[in-house]
């Protein structure tokens, strides 16, 4: 592996509110030193950039993007890459998504058999058309039974090997059809560790501003652990929302985005410390160089699959710096890690880190035109035993975001 690219300049920010300490957190045997969770993102959070964030913040929780059931069943090559994790990562930790409760139950049969992961979370919480469409995802907890079924099965099989299970799920389906509170309740009575809240519905999608009073709903509502999720782009926004919910800890997605040194901020805050790290356009480019490197790795090896793979990232990492259009293009032509250091080469290691991206929000912020579901889905609670049918026979091979 390449050397740590490390952040040098962390000046410290004043603050008039009162410091935040938060405690560890403990989900079975799996202790949380840092109650801060990466959250799981398809397409992100592959090994090498959980290894960044973490190197960045230590003792948080950084969960592997959503594994489909079915794919991992199957032993396909894509979902068992997904499946892998570095060695120096401390607690392993990989989601599921599934609606056939037998499927999710093999799949965490396997996750035990195989000694995948240190601890499992269920995805309840994606919205995407193809997912919720089939019943799956954010749709799910609508359906209590089938909800309940899922997470009875996988923690009896996760727990004679002291594997917590945990939940992620969203506000509901629309603020007519909202779930959280129920699906918060079965997840625990059913032996979940914890349920991390995306405090939107499904209809809400990415868009707007993700609503933290239902977070703290949840945390009044429940004994075991709530992680707050939703529009934390910065260490100080971590404090706001654990000071507005009293939320055991918080999970972070698009806010890290192109920004795993904001783990070090968030670990900073939660420590009750001042300090922030905002690096240079030359440090970036060290990270930058450095995620490539790792990519290659996760690759193996096949230097053009992991650079395809950085592009995104290489416009998260630039976001708000002055680089000119000529110079992202260039980026977005690279096909060797070569390619890829010459193009960081060029850039002027001296700009700092922009104001203007600070704390702002990044990454997806639509709302849905529309909630795809199975027909009939909302007519009632109970899955009907054509519902039944159709959705599990439905359970996709693949359902990444
Ligand atoms: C590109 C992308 C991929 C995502 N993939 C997953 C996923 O695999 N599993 C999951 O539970 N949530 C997934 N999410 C949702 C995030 O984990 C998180 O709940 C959501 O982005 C809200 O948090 P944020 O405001 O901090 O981004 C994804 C989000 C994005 C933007």
């Amino acid at each position: 592996m390449e050397a740590e690219a490390t952040v040098s300049s962390t000046p410290a920010i004043e603050s008039t509110e009162p410091a935040v300490t938060m405690p560890p957190v403990d989900l079975g045997p799996v202790h949380v030193t840092t109650p801060v969770v990466l959250s799981p993102m398809a397409g992100v959070t592959n090994w090498p950039f959980r290894v960044l964030c973490e190197e960045y913040g230590p003792d948080g929780l950084y969960v592997a993007e959503m594994i489909t059931a079915r794919a991992l069943v199957a032993r396909n090559p894509k979902a068992l890459r997904l499946c892998r994790f570095a060695p120096s990562e401390k607690i392993r930790s990989l989601q599921l998504y599934g609606v056939s409760p037998a499927i999710v139950e093999m799949a965490a049969r396997i996750v035990v058999d195989e000694h995948m992961a240190d601890h499992v979370d269920l995805n309840f919480g994606c919205p995407v058309p193809k997912v919720t469409r089939r019943g799956g995802g954010s749709a799910l907890p609508w359906k209590t039974e089938l909800f309940r079924e899922i997470i009875r099965r996988v923690v009896k099989v996760c727990a004679p090997e002291n594997i917590p299970v945990t939940a992620k799920i969203r506000v509901g389906i629309d603020h007519e059809h909202e779930t959280f509170l129920e699906a918060g309740r079965i997840a625990q009575e059913e032996g979940c560790a914890a349920v991390t809240l995306h405090a939107r519905t499904t209809a809400e999608y990415y868009g707007g501003h993700s609503d933290w009073s239902r977070i703290g709903e949840l945390v009044d509502e429940l004994d075991i652990p709530v992680f707050g999720n939703g529009d934390i782009w910065s260490a100080e926004d971590a404090l706001a929302m654990v000071r507005q919910t009293g939320c055991a800890g918080v999970a972070i997605g698009r806010g890290c985005q192109g920004r795993p040194w904001l783990f070090a901020d968030l670990k900073n805050a939660f420590a009750g410390s001042p300090e922030r790290v905002n690096p240079t356009l030359g440090e970036v480019g060290q990270v930058m160089m450095r995620h490539a490197t790792l990519l290659t790795e996760f690759y193996d090896g096949d230097e053009t699959m992991a650079v395809h793979d950085l592009r995104k990232h290489v416009a998260w990492y630039l976001k708000g710096f002055p680089v000119g259009g000529g110079t992202r293009r260039a980026f977005m032509e690279c096909e060797n890690l070569e390619d890829v250091r010459r193009r960081i080469d060029e850039l002027d290691p001296s700009i700092p880190f922009p104001e203007a991206a600070e704390g702002k929000p990044r990454g997806r912020v639509r709302y849905a035109k529309k909630v795809h579901l199975p027909y009939g889905w909302l007519d009632s609670q109970e899955l009907t035993e054509e519902q039944r049918r159709d959705v599990i026979s439905a359970d996709p091979l693949d359902a990444s975001y």
